[in-house]
């Protein structure tokens, strides 16, 4: 099992063993990390690197942040997993201090992303059973175009993504499709039937797509005016990525469901969560959803933590203040090796110039000199450094991107 491998270490191991004995459903930069602190990563050679996408979200808070580490280690010598077969004395302070944070009176714990799409989905559907009066089984929900709600059989179905999509039918009917931003489609595609707009409020695989301003108030008066459940999925956008809370605060805007992961898990175990009024996942019954690990008393202890340093504020103003830096140095690039760039706090989507190096090249390229980064859809990179970035970093990020685009360029 083991052929060829006699002398091969390091970074040249490890790809090659993880190459060839698990499956290739990523296509990773030829970088092994072992060890983070804050924004920092170092590789198993000793190279360090600062982490620029941070879990994809899941690290707003950096890597291995003391807060977080110490509520784990507590709690990992103390109980871990009970099942909701019982209660523990974890998920209620967290489920509370949630409430808090999101103003919403319930909310129902998972562990991914996919989950609690999956959670969303099934609740509006019920909800318009129930309590909307849709005859069963002709429930509709509104999807975007561009859209990533994770790698369900379900959430697949309504993805335009070919590579996510095909191959994986027959697929999950129930869902229609409109243009992202475009309130005169989503309006077109509402009927009697319809129970839920899903949308995710900046779309982050799609290449940090920020839809026009009002569209998020136009949604919601739309939602509220047909009746249909106005559903955010602010896995990625939310817990303080954009330099607020959620991303709908950047509209004014508050959504029936809010569905959570990522870094609501602190970078550190999945926890996911939807969280709604009571008079939505109310319908919700005993036996009717749930999950083993759903709500563990681990999960709730690091969940509660985040929830508790995000209550404070810090981050949120942090990612605002040290966006709008990433935001002046990046939109200089615009003409000199970026086409376009979108900044929303610290998250942002910056369009390769057609012609030249692929995202992919790049962001190898950025490797190179000690910044990671990952392209989507091939032009476009994606930057989501932790929140606890420092402004120097922000400028060594600015200063490495422009040296690699306008190489690229000249
Ligand atoms: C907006 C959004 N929704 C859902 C998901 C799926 O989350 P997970 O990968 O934890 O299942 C992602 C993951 O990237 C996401 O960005």
């Amino acid at each position: 099992m083991s052929d060829g491998l006699a002398g091969v270490e390091g970074t040249e191991f490890h790809i090659e063993i993880t190459e060839r004995y698990a499956a290739h459903n990523y296509h990773p930069l030829p970088v092994v990390l072992a060890s983070g602190e804050g924004a920092w990563v170092t590789d198993v050679d000793g190279n360090r690197y600062l982490d620029c996408l941070a879990g994809y979200s899941a690290l707003n808070f950096g890597h291995s942040h003391p807060r977080l580490v110490a509520r784990a280690q507590q709690q990992l010598g103390t109980l871990t997993l009970t099942s909701r077969a019982f209660f523990n004395d974890q998920l209620g302070p967290f489920a509370l201090a949630l409430s808090e944070l999101t103003g919403k009176e319930m909310m129902l714990p998972m562990n991914s992303g996919a989950e609690a799409v999956e959670t969303a989905l099934k609740v509006s559907r019920k909800w318009g059973y129930q309590v909307k009066g849709v005859p069963e089984n002709q429930a509709n929900i509104i999807v975007m175009e561009g859209n990533f709600h994770g790698r369900t059989t379900t959430i697949i179905s309504f993805s335009d993504d070919k590579v996510a999509h095909d191959n994986y039918g027959p697929y999950t009917p129930g869902f229609r499709a409109v243009t992202y931003g475009d309130i005169e489609a989503v309006r077109a595609a509402v009927d009697e039937h319809t129970v839920a707009v899903l949308f995710e409020p900046i779309q982050g695989e799609g290449g940090v797509v920020i839809p026009p301003e009002g569209f998020l108030r136009d949604l919601r008066e739309l939602c509220t005016q047909e009746n249909v459940l106005m559903v955010a999925d602010e896995i990625q956008s939310g817990l303080g990525r954009t330099g607020k809370t959620f991303a709908c605060d950047h509209e004014g805007v508050v959504p029936d469901l809010y569905i959570l992961g990522k870094a609501l898990g602190g970078g550190l175990y999945p926890v996911s969560a939807v969280c709604a009024d009571r008079d939505v996942l109310g319908v919700i019954t005993p036996g009717s959803h749930g999950s083993t690990f759903g709500g563990n008393p681990l999960a709730a202890a690091i969940g509660h933590e985040v929830v508790l340093m995000l209550l404070e504020g810090e981050f949120q103003e942090r990612a605002a203040r040290l966006g709008a830096r990433l935001e002046a140095g990046l939109s200089a690039l615009v003409g000199h090796g970026l086409r376009a760039v979108r900044v929303r706090g610290l998250w942002a989507g910056l369009d390769v110039e057609p012609g030249g190096p692929s995202g992919r090249e790049l962001c190898k390229a950025l490797s190179q000199r000690g910044i990671l980064a990952k392209d989507t859809h091939g032009m476009t990179i994606r930057l989501a450094p932790p929140i606890c970035i420092t402004e120097e970093e922000v400028d060594l990020l600015v200063d490495t991107v422009r040296e690699i685009v306008t190489a690229s360029a000249s």
